[in-house]
């Protein structure tokens, strides 16, 4: 997605050669214009897949993905990185590893939201080693339901969440593909 290129080139920055800090538009401040236009992109490729739900990991992916299932007319689930006290009912729960974070984390679903007719699409904001995502498939394929696709708006491709997930079959469409990371340096695939 070439807007999303050039917004990454004018207002990211690379503080080292892991992590791209996008706070202006993705991850603190939102540009919603961008989010609807990320959404449509999603909408158009994973469009006739009977797609019957977005889930979405808190809270950096909630604005594309919202964006995205108001698009596709269906709804949207935020997985939540811990039970909520309010959460009395079953859930389905799986432990997430984040290396950037060096910390874990329970992904957590309530159960009567997920059927086993149903086919997710999971959306989120960087892509980087795979483990939220993963995390996502553990809870739908968990519940009985399909994973239908992987929308991704960043992904670093020098890191292994892509190869991890294409590894098991899943089909991951990233918007902006980074090969390299330098200071000041932004690299892309696509
Ligand atoms: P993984 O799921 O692909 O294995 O990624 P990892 O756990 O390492 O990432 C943990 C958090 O850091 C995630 O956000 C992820 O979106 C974010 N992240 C990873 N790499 C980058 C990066 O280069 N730049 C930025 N800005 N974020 C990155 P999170 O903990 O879910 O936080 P939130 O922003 O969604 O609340």
């Amino acid at each position: 997605m070439k807007k999303l290129r050039e917004r990454i080139l004018e207002e990211g920055r690379a503080i080292n050669e892991n992590v791209l800090k996008v706070d202006s538009f993705l991850n603190h401040k939102v540009d919603p214009k961008l989010m609807y236009e990320i959404g449509t992109y999603f909408r158009e490729y994973f469009s006739g897949r009977g797609i019957t739900k977005i889930f979405t990991i808190e809270s950096s992916g909630i604005a594309p993905a919202v964006m995205t299932a108001m698009q596709m007319d269906i709804p949207m689930l935020i997985l939540k990185k811990q039970k909520p006290n309010t959460m009395s009912e079953d859930v389905y729960q799986t432990t997430v590893h984040s290396f950037t974070k060096g910390a874990d984390y329970e992904l957590t679903l309530l159960k009567k939201y997920i059927c086993e007719e149903d086919k997710i699409l999971i959306i989120d904001d960087f892509l980087a080693n795979g483990e939220a995502s993963l995390g996502a498939v553990r809870l739908v394929e968990g519940a009985g339901a399909k994973v239908s696709g992987i929308g991704i708006v960043i992904e670093k491709s020098f890191q292994k969440g892509r190869k991890s997930l294409e590894e098991k079959g899943y089909d991951v469409y990233s918007l902006a593909r980074i090969k390299k990371l330098e200071k000041n340096l932004i690299k892309f695939i696509i």
